[in-house]
């Protein structure tokens, strides 16, 4: 199928939606986003990430245009309209168009954008286990909303690329923050360590979900402060987000994770994952 917009209230297909050149996203990077994966024809976690994204428009003073219901109805419309089968809603709201000023606008509607396209899950070649690097994060102390701003994500994620890898783990003055584009889970002794969250990192709807199965499954869960030194000593590593899932993480800056293949709790967990959106959309 080809991808449908959203557009301000209206659906229209995806190469005829376009937005002024003054918008601030546009301009400024002055706005907040979500992306939710569908699972044919199922939003998973709409809610929750209606919460995380009025809360990220809160925390920039930019009111959010949709109620909760106005934005699930908008959202499943846009699904169905557009046939999405497995695939993600990328949903952007911004601070409008205005002329260029830092100021805000003192009038001006926000820009309310939506996409909804086809889109696989992780390969089978990524649940075998991905690369991944550290790098210094050396994005903003805001990092709790999830703002356009994503440049130093990408140069992130670039070099990682570069590198040979597929996710860039980031740290912050030696500790541990978040992926570029992920949350990041260490696994010791059987047990879960993953950074608590602070303003340093997102609190991912993944991230949650798999907190709340670990703790189903009896796994322990330590929520701290964790050191850049720990990676390299870890049993396992995964990485935790809406389109990648639960991740295997085999090699840290080239050497092999554990035994260099998927551990037990993260195989166990990415189970988990897979049978909770089965049971929450009726389908996996
Ligand atoms: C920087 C960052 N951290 C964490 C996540 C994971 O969040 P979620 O599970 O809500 O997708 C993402 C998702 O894109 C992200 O960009």
């Amino acid at each position: 199928m080809p991808g449908l917009a959203y557009l301000n209230g209206r659906f229209l297909a995806l190469e005829d939606a376009t937005v002024s050149i003054e918008d601030r996203g546009f301009q400024f990077g002055d706005g907040v986003y979500e992306v939710i994966r569908v699972y044919r024809g199922a939003p998973f976690r709409l809610h929750d990430h209606f919460l995380r994204f009025e809360r990220s428009a809160r925390a920039i003073a930019l009111p959010c245009p949709l109620s909760a219901a106005e934005w699930e109805t908008a959202i499943r419309d846009g699904i169905a309209r557009s046939q999405c089968g497995e695939g993600k809603v990328y949903v952007q709201l911004t601070r409008g168009a205005a002329p260029r000023e830092h100021l805000f606008p003192s009038a001006t509607r926000p820009t309310l954008v939506m996409t909804f396209r086809e889109m696989a899950g992780p390969d089978a070649s990524q649940r075998r286990g991905v690369g991944a690097v550290t790098l210094p994060d050396l994005r903003w102390a805001r990092c709790s909303i999830k703002s356009l701003n994503l440049l130093p994500n990408l140069l992130a994620r670039q070099a990682a690329n570069e590198a040979g890898a597929f996710e860039a783990i980031l740290v912050r003055d030696g500790v541990v923050t978040e992926g570029a584009a992920s949350n990041v889970c260490l696994v010791n002794d059987g047990g879960l360590v993953t950074p608590s969250l602070n303003d340093q990192l997102l609190a991912g709807v993944t991230r949650a979900v798999v907190l709340d199965l670990a703790g189903q499954l009896g796994i322990a869960v330590d929520e701290r402060a964790v050191r850049e030194e720990e990676l390299p000593r870890a049993d396992e590593i995964f990485l935790i987000g809406t389109t990648i899932e639960v991740l295997p993480v085999v090699r840290l800056n080239g050497a092999p994770v554990g035994a260099g293949t998927p551990g037990a709790v993260t195989r166990a967990i990415a189970e988990a994952f897979r049978r909770c959106v089965l049971s929450e959309t009726g389908r996996a």
